[in-house]
């Protein structure tokens, strides 16, 4: 028996999982460093990509590379006809240019509408998936034909853009407004005809909600998303869904402030392998 959803926010922060971590620790010593290395006895399974079924090896990728944002793709087909479907091989690519990518996997029985429209109008707008509406977004992955409008199948709000012509999600906490960038068709091993295609899109304008800011969004101020208000979904293995849990800082290490004690961990390693001294010098 499963327990019902809890409506409170998923995330809070917490301390790093070992707060006491110096330079040179590895693993450490904590309880649960300990039980990782037990479990490295266990050793560990090759998967040689050429020698694996391809639908085996997608199961396995999809739960190994985690988690993964969902993106709402919307287009428009070259004669209007709006479409809404949820893609996870979904990334962001640089800020400067603004871009994200975007991935299909195609079949040949029947081509994804989505790159379809992107091949066309050259324009989508990609939404990020919030909790409170991830069944409607699973619901939009229907494998209806073009003509169906999954927009009503979701019962989510077309809303317009203000750059593009597809519409963006009203519920999303996040939308980028997307020009195509780059199409690249991608065949698979031994063959000609394309069965992956990646999109570039350059992000021309965002729209984010103002009640998931940790802040009011003022000209040249930093804005952050705070993960707590933005309730971002992520996708696991299978049809597996998950919640961002629970946060921790941990400061980047900067060369100006740990040169010494890199330093000081380098000249003992090589005490302890080189322990009659200098000859190497
Ligand atoms: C959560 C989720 C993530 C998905 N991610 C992808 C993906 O990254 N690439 C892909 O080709 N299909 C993905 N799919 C399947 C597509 O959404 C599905 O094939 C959809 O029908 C495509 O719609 P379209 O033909 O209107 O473009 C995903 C489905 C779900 C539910």
């Amino acid at each position: 028996m499963l327990k019902p959803f809890s409506s409170e926010p998923g995330f809070k922060q917490t301390e790093s999982p070992n707060a006491t971590w110096k330079l040179g620790d590895g693993l450490s010593d904590t309880e649960l460093a300990r039980q990782w290395k037990e479990e490295e006895q266990l050793g560990y399974t090759t998967l040689k990509t050429d020698e694996i079924e391809k639908p085996l090896l997608y199961r396995f990728l999809i739960s190994a590379i985690v988690p993964r944002p969902i993106a709402f793709v919307s287009t428009l087909s070259g004669d209007g006809v709006p479409n809404l479907s949820p893609f996870s091989y979904f990334s962001m690519v640089s800020h400067n240019p603004p871009l994200c990518s975007v991935s299909f996997t195609l079949s040949p029985q029947k081509p994804k509408d989505t790159r379809e429209n992107i091949k066309d109008t050259k324009q989508f707008v990609v939404s990020i998936i919030n909790e409170p509406f991830v069944e409607a977004a699973n619901a939009t992955s229907i494998d209806a034909p073009p003509e169906i409008d999954e927009w009503i199948v979701s019962g989510l709000t077309p809303t317009p853009s203000t750059l593009v012509k597809p519409p963006r999600v009203l519920e999303s906490a996040l939308s980028l407004e997307c020009e195509l960038y780059h199409f690249l068709d991608i065949p698979a091993i031994g063959g000609d005809a394309p069965a992956n295609t990646m999109v570039l899109g350059h992000i021309r304008a965002i729209h984010v909600r103002n009640s998931v800011l940790t802040g009011p969004a003022e000209p040249g101020k930093p804005i952050e998303v705070d993960p707590t208000k933005f309730r971002a979904v992520s996708r696991l293995g299978g049809t597996t869904f998950a919640r961002i849990g629970e946060g921790y800082s941990i400061p980047r290490p900067s060369w100006r402030q740990l040169e010494g004690e890199v330093r000081e961990l380098i000249a003992k390693r090589e005490k302890e392998e080189n322990p009659s001294g200098g000859s190497q010098l």
